[in-house]
């Protein structure tokens, strides 16, 4: 068996996979809590993430036991994580601080820094993508100018899933695929820029070893063995960022496949074979990564609220499913769904934009701010979710619009994440972005993948290819209805061209 570890938003996940045929032997998931000190930023705890993993392993692996699959017998473990979050460590290797992570905005400022320091088109021929608020860089440079003291102890720099490495293993390394978001790594040869660092007066000892996605990178301490059941020397894989560890969990691995997905955030991803970048406008819209596939990339529009846009109606909108969840066991995500899919398509003129975290693709603007338009006394609560199911389909076709004008060829669109779940929100996204949707066998999501990584670095399988040709399968098709499709265009014209209107009035 392989094990698989997703470090997401709400919180992570564990989940053990035969080597064989990819099925899922068993899963936990345990939530952490993300604080918001103030708009616009977003914290985590490290020591809350190390407890919960620590917890999903455990009970994953008692479950594995219980269904024959003994802890003795795992191969091996690949880690995934939410990407670009900055884990300060001082020379003892004690977190400095609570992460800020991907979603936090307060780095504008530094944004403009590294641009002027470093010059706009050589910050892209250095690390292929500009300084935006979501990346480490600018998170790291913040801490330097706000809280010098800390930033002074501070001896490494990890990503979310890099210092659950550290925690298994003892190892300091910064996987590629997760490096990439920083915004110090030279992308297109997969090492840190120098001239960056340079420009940045960033000590580049801050930084620690890049480590491939598919190789072994450390091993299970006997400490941690003792923690987990585990066992100790059991291989650790390199991993990956969590979007290219989703891209491989649903097989987009070689050219012509995008994968779009619906996690806390949005993504359209399409695999590429060499490290293009957008240069339609003055800055690339979408971001150049490095695949968790060696000598790969992919192309990626991020859209920031997505299943966090869905989860803050419910939480915050007075609607009674949460509560109904707690006395009843039905699913909250559920009920709402059954509501919105009793209103037409376009939600009968109500829009809504999903800004609540500022906007990556295709504003790159950390202060956009959500909001609905176009309310009459006859919409209702079912036609507010609705339309946050619509508006995150917008903002989703923003980013599938510019990955199309970037020339790669698009042969398949699948869809994964907990939002693409939904059969409601897969049919609005389909119908949306007008190209049929795909379901994998990937129910795991970026963990599956992992766990593939960790495959290949046991040998299991030759290549991270092979490891997908050999567990991934297409389970569902969504196709696109022709019939709503004037209805949607109709509204995403009024919704591209809301952003632009409020602008100067909201910033
Ligand atoms: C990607 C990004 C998010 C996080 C979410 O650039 O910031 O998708 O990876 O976990």
């Amino acid at each position: 068996t392989l094990l698989g570890i997703d470090l997401g938003t709400t919180g992570v996940k564990a989940a053990l996979f035969a080597v064989d045929d990819g099925r899922v032997i068993a899963d936990a998931f345990f939530d952490y809590p993300l604080f918001h000190p103030h708009p616009g930023w977003a914290e985590q705890n490290p020591a809350d993430w190390w407890d919960a993993t620590v917890s999903a392993i455990r009970l994953c692996l008692q479950q594995g036991a219980r269904q024959g699959a003994s802890a003795e017998d795992v191969r091996g473990l690949g880690i995934s994580g939410q990407m670009h979050g900055v884990v300060l460590l001082d020379a003892n290797q004690q977190v400095l601080r609570p992460c800020i992570i991907w979603a936090d905005q307060r780095s504008d400022e530094q944004c403009r820094w590294i641009t002027e320091k470093v010059g706009a088109s050589k910050l892209i021929e250095y690390v292929s993508n500009p300084a935006l608020t979501g990346f480490s860089a600018p998170k790291l440079l913040w801490v330097r100018d706000h809280e010098p003291d800390v930033f002074a102890r501070a001896h490494t720099m990890l990503l979310p899933k890099d210092y659950i490495r550290y925690r298994l293993t003892g190892v300091l390394a910064m996987e590629i695929s997760d490096a990439a978001g920083t915004c110090l790594l030279d992308v297109q040869h997969g090492a840190w820029s120098q001239e960056v660092l340079a420009a940045l007066e960033l000590d580049p000892g801050l930084l620690p070893p890049v480590v491939p996605a598919d190789a072994a990178s450390g091993m299970i301490t006997k400490e941690v063995a003792e923690l987990t059941g585990l066992h100790a020397g059991m291989p650790v894989a390199g991993g990956g960022a969590d979007n290219a560890c989703g891209a491989v969990g649903n097989g987009v691995v070689e050219p012509g496949l995008a994968l779009v997905s619906v996690g806390t955030s949005g993504i359209v991803l399409a695999h590429a074979n060499s490290p293009q970048v957008d240069t339609s406008g003055p800055v690339p819209r979408v971001h150049t990564f490095n695949h968790a596939v060696p000598h790969a990339w992919y192309l990626m529009g991020v859209t920031q609220g997505a299943g966090l846009s869905l989860r803050w109606l419910r939480d915050n909108i007075g609607l009674p499913e949460r509560a109904l969840e707690r006395w009843t066991g039905i699913d909250s995500y559920e009920t709402l769904g059954k509501e919105a899919e009793s209103v037409p398509a376009g939600s009968e003129g109500l829009i809504f934009l999903p800004y609540l975290q500022g906007e990556r693709t295709p504003h790159l603007d950390a202060h956009a701010r959500g909001g609905w338009i176009g309310l009459t006394a006859s919409h209702d609560r079912r036609h507010l979710v609705r339309s946050v199911l619509e508006g995150v389909a917008f903002s989703l076709k923003d980013c599938y619009g510019i990955i199309r004008e970037q020339g790669l060829q698009l042969n398949q669109v699948r869809a994964t994440g907990g939002g693409a779940k939904s059969a409601l929100w897969r049919q609005i996204i389909a119908d949306v972005l007008e190209v049929e949707l795909v379901v994998t066998n990937s129910s795991e999501g970026p963990a599956f993948g992992a766990a593939l990584l960790a495959g290949v670095a046991r040998g299991a399988y030759s290549s991270v290819q092979e490891a997908c040709a050999r567990t991934v399968r297409i389970t569902k098709r969504t196709e696109p209805n022709a019939q709503v499709a004037p209805a949607y265009q109709q509204a995403y014209a009024v919704y591209q061209a809301l952003y632009p209107a409020l602008k100067p009035i909201i910033s």
